[in-house]
């Protein structure tokens, strides 16, 4: 294939009308129907389950989903990891370098913790070179809460020595509505990161901010939180076959209140959970401390040992105190 990604009609048994459909589903990827269920896709375009399990098995094949892999080969992987330095070297340091890419890293904190502030940090830095702590990629942001500010970007990357017109070129923002709208643009983001890819200008990096915002609005009561969790688990395995097949690093921000809240139980523990607290590779807990200074807390590291890092927002973005 001259091509490195292939389009739905490259799908046996889909022509362009059936390819049309799957794209008005949400089914816009090759990923996205690889992962779907035959009763699913059936009901999605109004085909038969054998013809949808066929169409699934052939996307399975196409993206390489859903065998077993090797030691070998997962070793391999591992050793592609690349990291993404946070502009603190005390930040740096807890997390083993910098964040990783092949997983997800969760910031969790209450509201001016520091957590959007540290995503516009990153989207600037992963474009800069492997020696200046970059990964020379760009970025995907997920934006629920409409935080997302060009001219924060323009003063960081000014105040840094940086092109503050290329940099906004290499970040591609998109709003996402309300939970359902999130989710699907996740597969939208993967036919940009496709795009990309073949541009030689790789996304390292996506980032939703805020993970839990729509979904903490959206799924009141009792009833509906194991439909939530449910929800919010289905996009985080999005997120981390996004991380697998691009070799990105994923962010994502979780609004905690430092006050008691009698609508959701324990004030100090995030939105999502236990389902959040098993996918996310590595989960910090930022706190306010003095002025511009805020404390990070590496909680529940599979490898790393836990401790805090103290770090300070200035007009420089992101740097140690
Ligand atoms: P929520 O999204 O409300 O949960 O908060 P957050 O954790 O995302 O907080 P955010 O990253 O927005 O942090 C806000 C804090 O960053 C502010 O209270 C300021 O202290 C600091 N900050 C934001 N913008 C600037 C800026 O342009 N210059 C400086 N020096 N500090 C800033
Ligand atoms: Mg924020």
């Amino acid at each position: 294939m001259s091509k490195d990604y292939v389009d739905l009609e490259d799908l046996p048994g889909v022509g362009a009308s059936t390819a049309e459909k799957l794209r008005e589903a949400g089914f816009s990827t090759i990923e996205s129907i690889a992962v779907a269920s035959p009763s699913e896709l059936s009901s999605a375009v109004e085909i038969g389950e054998s013809t949808a399990a066929k169409i699934i098995s052939a996307a399975r094949k196409m993206a390489d989903i859903g065998g077993f892999e090797t030691g070998d080969r997962i070793f391999e992987k591992r050793k592609q990891v690349g990291k993404i330095k946070t502009g603190s070297d005390a930040l740096n340091t807890l997390l083993g370098g910098g964040i990783e890419t092949q997983a997800i890293t969760e910031f969790y904190g209450e509201f001016g913790s520091g957590k959007t502030q540290i995503c516009h940090q990153l989207a600037i830095n992963v474009q800069l070179p492997e020696e200046e702590g970059g990964l020379a990629g760009s970025v995907i942001i997920i934006d629920t809460e409409n935080t997302f500010r060009p001219e924060r970007i323009k003063q960081i990357a000014e105040n840094r020595g940086l092109d503050p017109e290329e940099i906004l070129k290499n970040i591609h923002v998109a709003r996402a509505y309300n939970s359902n709208h999130q989710i699907l643009l996740v597969d939208n983001a993967m036919e940009l990161a496709n795009r990309l890819k073949e541009e030689n200008n790789p996304v390292r990096l996506i980032v939703v901010d805020s993970l839990t915002a729509h979904f903490r609005a959206e799924y009141v009561g009792r009833g509906t939180l194991a439909d939530r969790q449910q929800k919010l688990n289905r996009h985080l395995h999005d997120l981390l076959r996004f991380a697998d097949l691009y070799n990105s690093a994923v962010v994502v921000t979780n609004q905690v209140q430092a006050k008691p809240d009698t609508f959701f139980g324990d004030p100090t523990k995030p939105i999502g959970g236990h389902i959040l607290g098993h996918t996310a590779t590595f989960r910090l807990y930022l706190r306010k401390g003095k002025g511009n200074l805020r404390i990070a807390r590496l909680v529940d590291s599979p490898y790393l040992p836990e401790g805090e890092a103290v770090f300070a927002v200035t007009e420089r973005g992101i740097e140690d105190k």
